[in-house]
């Protein structure tokens, strides 16, 4: 299959589920081999098998990528199946907001965890095959909040903050090694995750009215702008851009 991927495999964490579902979708039209690893409640399964019946080539791998013996694991099966990885998207992440007062050390370890220690897991799972491949392209999804403080999300920011400076530094580090590694940060996103964080929000009195969103940033951001972004940075036509944060945002973080 012929594309702006094409002969590329690309593992996306989170690829199950809101816009790493829509890179899935994109980057199997675009021709790239595709490992979904999400949670074994997910539908990755059945994403997989309707992407290889489109005519593309995906495989759904039930990881928690939190977990350091299962994205080992994972990692070493889709090596198997699907040939050396040359584009990961470190996408799988949650959120928590409540007051900083009341956070509870749980709750601290459980986001840094699924936030941050996953990108460390799977990037170091991946890049020995990546480099011995001859290079490839990392993708670790911040966000705007890696910027911009919001009450109750002290939490969220900070793993954010982390992960849009693990993509900056890994690329300092492997430069050398023709691995580029980029963050995208997205503004509030109309998926599972957007919606829920702007409950979240609105029940702790920090009130996100749709006038005060069109304000910041017009309008929700559509899954698959997310996605179209993810594909430039994980194709050959980013190759010179490395170490960059993408602002997926509408001006949010400009005004
Ligand atoms: N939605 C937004 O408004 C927004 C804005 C900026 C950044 N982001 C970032 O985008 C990422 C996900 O957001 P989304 O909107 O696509 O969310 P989503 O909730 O729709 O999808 C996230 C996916 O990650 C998976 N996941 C969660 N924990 C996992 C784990 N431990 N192991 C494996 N998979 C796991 C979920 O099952 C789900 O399929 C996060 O990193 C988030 O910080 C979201």
């Amino acid at each position: 299959m012929m594309g702006r991927l094409a002969g590329k495999v690309a593992l996306i964490t989170g690829g199950a589920g809101g816009c790493g579902l829509a890179a899935s979708e994109l980057f199997a039209r675009e021709g790239a081999k595709v490992a979904i690893l999400d949670l074994p409640s997910s539908d990755g399964s059945r994403i997989a098998e309707r992407l290889t019946a489109e005519g593309g080539s995906a495989c759904f791998i039930a990881t928690d990528v939190s977990n350091a013996d299962q994205v080992q694991s994972a990692v070493k099966q889709v090596e198997q199946r699907l040939g050396a990885i040359t584009v990961l998207m470190n996408h799988a992440g949650t959120i928590h907001v409540g007051p900083f007062l009341e956070t509870r050390e749980e709750d601290w370890d459980r986001l840094m965890s699924i936030n941050v220690k996953s990108m460390f897991l799977v990037t170091r799972a991946v890049l020995p095959g990546m480099i011995a491949a001859g290079g490839g392209s990392v993708l670790c999804t911040s966000s705007i909040s890696g910027v911009v403080g919001t009450p109750m999300e002290v939490l969220y920011c900070t793993s954010k903050g982390a992960c849009h400076m693990f993509a900056r530094a890994i690329s300092v580090e492997f430069r050398d090694r023709h691995i580029r590694s980029n963050a995208i940060c997205p503004g509030f996103i109309g998926t599972a995750h957007g919606r829920r964080e702007l409950e979240l929000l609105r029940e702790h009195g920090t009130h996100i009215t749709d006038d005060m969103l069109q304000g910041m940033q017009g309008r929700l951001c559509d899954p698959a702008e997310v996605a179209k972004a993810a594909l430039f940075l994980a194709s050959d036509d980013a190759s010179f851009v490395n170490g960059a944060h993408l602002f997926v945002d509408n001006g949010y973080t400009a005004a």
